[in-house]
């Protein structure tokens, strides 16, 4: 399962609650950042659970390690004679990156035990922001196309056939119920069925906030007189109110325009998210996919 969407929205937050869904429900379950740094360890950190384990995979790195190995290799030291134009080729090389990382993604989602290993029923990867996502699902496409014969092709081929099929891979974007985000959560569907004919899980509307009053309500606050105090929290709780009517216009709109089924999250008030905040978020997606 591929979670993805743009920065900030809530990704890790929605695949350590899927994680621990899962877990709970006595799956083996790899969570598998793909980040530069990482973040999910700390946000493990704070939900520790049997059966839940995370692992990151850091792209530039990853990229460096298939370079290397990939330069001992006979085949191709023989036809670059060692020059630096493979380094260099390879830099160049649109969607390279990307592709080695879905391997390693690959690699871990064989949810056949290992040599020594469990193996795991379940693997979730927290992709990066949304254009990196679907440029992720597609670099293996690609190089399938590019490199019909080798290694790397038919590396690239294991790797796409295995993305593309709906049995084995699901993807699940996470947006904010924003105009902007909605608009590209409905692209990103859309791209994602026109490129590679695959189709979006579930979307889940991250931190939605509480819709509180009715329309009853709202004519008595507004008409509501009072002191300096009392006008500036009708004042303040109104906007909250109106804020929330947007927001709740804005998933209306994205439930209308996109084709999978689209769940929502509530904004939780707190200055960080700790364990019962986590919990409380995976049961509240649990109940609602
Ligand atoms: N429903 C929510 N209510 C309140 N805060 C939330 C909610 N979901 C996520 N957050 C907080 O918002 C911040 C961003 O969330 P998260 O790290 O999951 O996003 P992300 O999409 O993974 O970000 P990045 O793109 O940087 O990896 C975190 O501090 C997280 O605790
Ligand atoms: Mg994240």
């Amino acid at each position: 399962m591929l979670v993805t969407g743009k920065g900030g929205v809530g990704k890790t937050t929605v695949a350590a609650a899927l994680g621990l869904n899962a877990a709970r429900r006595g799956k083996r379950v790899v969570l598998c950042e793909v980040a530069e740094q990482t973040r999910l360890g700390s946000m493990l950190g704070r939900l520790p659970h049997e059966g839940l384990e995370a692992v990151s995979v850091d792209p530039e790195r990853a990229k460096q390690e298939w370079l290397r190995y990939q330069l001992k290799s006979r085949t191709v030291a023989s036809v670059l004679g060692g020059s630096g134009l493979f380094q260099y080729l390879t830099a160049a090389a649109p969607g390279l990156t990307e592709l080695v990382t879905m391997g390693k993604v690959w690699d871990l989602a064989q949810l056949e035990p290992r040599a020594g290993g469990q193996g795991y029923d379940l693997a979730i990867v927290d992709a990066p922001a949304t254009g990196h996502g679907l440029a992720m699902l597609r670099a293996p496409s690609t190089y399938a196309n590019i490199a019909r014969v080798g290694p790397v092709g038919r590396h690239a081929e294991r790797i796409d056939s295995f993305v593309r099929d709906p049995a084995q891979t699901g993807v699940m974007t996470v947006a904010l119920p924003e105009e902007m985000p909605v608009n590209e959560t409905v692209e990103f569907e859309r791209a994602l069925q026109r490129e590679l004919d695959m189709t979006v899980d579930a979307i889940v509307v991250n931190a939605l906030h509480p819709a509180r009053f009715n329309k009853e309500d709202v004519r008595r606050l507004e008409n509501a007189g009072g002191g300096k105090v009392a006008q500036a929290a009708i004042d303040a709780a109104l906007s909250e109110h109106r804020r929330a009517r947007g927001e709740h216009a804005q998933v209306r709109r994205l439930r209308r325009a996109a084709s999978a089924p689209v769940v929502t999250l509530p904004r939780v008030f707190e200055p960080e998210l700790g364990r019962e905040h986590l919990e409380r978020l995976s049961v509240e997606l649990e109940r609602r996919l």
